[in-house]
């Protein structure tokens, strides 16, 4: 995740070996961070049915997507399509501009469990990216610096990562993911294991980092109300196959309010429509969430 293609960047071609440029953090062009999914169909193995079956969906640079929907409908899947850690057998998975052959430092992925590098320190991890794209060690402390503060871990920085709690291995993947400053972030229930203090913070936080980054960041939660609260567009899928049932833009409650408003937010009669809409959707897909 550390390395940034030139091809994505939109720096120039990829080479003839298909090697990847380091590109500095900061340096993204405004326009980068479209993902197009155009009827794809994905299955695990071929004996089974499809998990996806004709998917199609279209992400804008800058968009904060938020992806629910019952448990096994394949939001993981759909996350892993985009990253390009899985292939569809159908149709086809272009982030802006090209098809999706292989993962690329471009696109962060911050995953339901942490996956952290155990021989580095946090701030290892941390610094990783940015090392490998050629950001010098002052430059490289004021990133793991400011993203370790952010995340409530400037005490643990020189811990390994078994040392740490699982929440805490969690926000030390958030700002792993952040350092290289990724065009696309994916989330996949990154605050799924943090208490709810924690977890209140971070999605501020996010909304920040989403603001001044521009971007394009997919998150998929089980929680309608963090949904609701995090995206300019909240994404209902269903089961069996996995497909949208429901694709609803909503501007962005948490984006244009700020967290201190939180609750009247939630109290709100528009944001109890769409909390209401989107639970009878997943409802109707057979399952109930949040
Ligand atoms: N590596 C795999 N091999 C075989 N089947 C898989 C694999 N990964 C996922 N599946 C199957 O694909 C379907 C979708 O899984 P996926 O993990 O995408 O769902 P999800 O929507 O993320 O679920 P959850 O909300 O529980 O995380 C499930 O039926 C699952 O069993
Ligand atoms: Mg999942």
């Amino acid at each position: 995740m550390s390395l940034v293609s030139e091809t994505a960047r939109g720096a120039g071609s990829r080479s003839g070996s298909g090697a990847f440029l380091p590109v500095a953090p900061g340096k993204k062009p405004a326009a980068a961070g479209r993902i197009s999914l155009a009827n794809i169909v994905h299955s695990y193995s071929r004996e089974a049915a499809p998990v996806i079956d004709g998917l199609s969906l279209s992400i804008e640079p800058g968009e904060f997507v938020c992806l629910v929907g019952p448990s096994g409908c394949g939001k993981t899947t759909l996350l892993k399509l985009v990253a390009g850690f899985e292939f569809p057998e159908g149709g086809q998975v272009v982030v802006d501009g090209s098809k999706v052959e292989r993962p690329d430092g471009d696109r962060a992925v911050v995953f339901q469990h942490s996956n952290l590098f155990p021989w580095l320190s946090v701030r290892g991890n941390v610094e990783l990216g940015p090392k490998l794209a050629g950001i010098g060690r002052a430059e490289r402390r004021e990133i793991s610096d400011r993203l370790l503060d952010m995340v409530g871990l400037e005490d643990a920085a020189e811990k390994k990562t078994w040392e740490l709690s699982g929440g805490m291995q969690q926000r030390c993947s958030i700002a792993r993911a952040l350092a290289t400053d990724p065009a696309i972030i994916l989330m996949d229930e990154p605050f799924g294991a943090l208490d709810a203090i924690t977890r209140e913070r971070l999605q501020d936080e996010i909304l920040d980092i989403w603001r001044n980054s521009k971007s394009t960041i997919v998150f998929v939660t089980h929680g309608v109300d963090e949904a609701l609260y995090l995206g300019t567009r909240v994404v209902v899928m269903g089961d069996r196959p996995g497909r949208i049932l429901l694709d609803l833009p909503i501007g962005s409650f948490g984006a244009e309010t700020g967290g201190d408003v939180r609750r009247s937010v939630r109290d709100s009669t528009a944001f109890l429509d769409l909390k209401r809409k989107v639970r009878d959707t997943i409802g109707h897909s057979g399952k109930e969430e949040d």
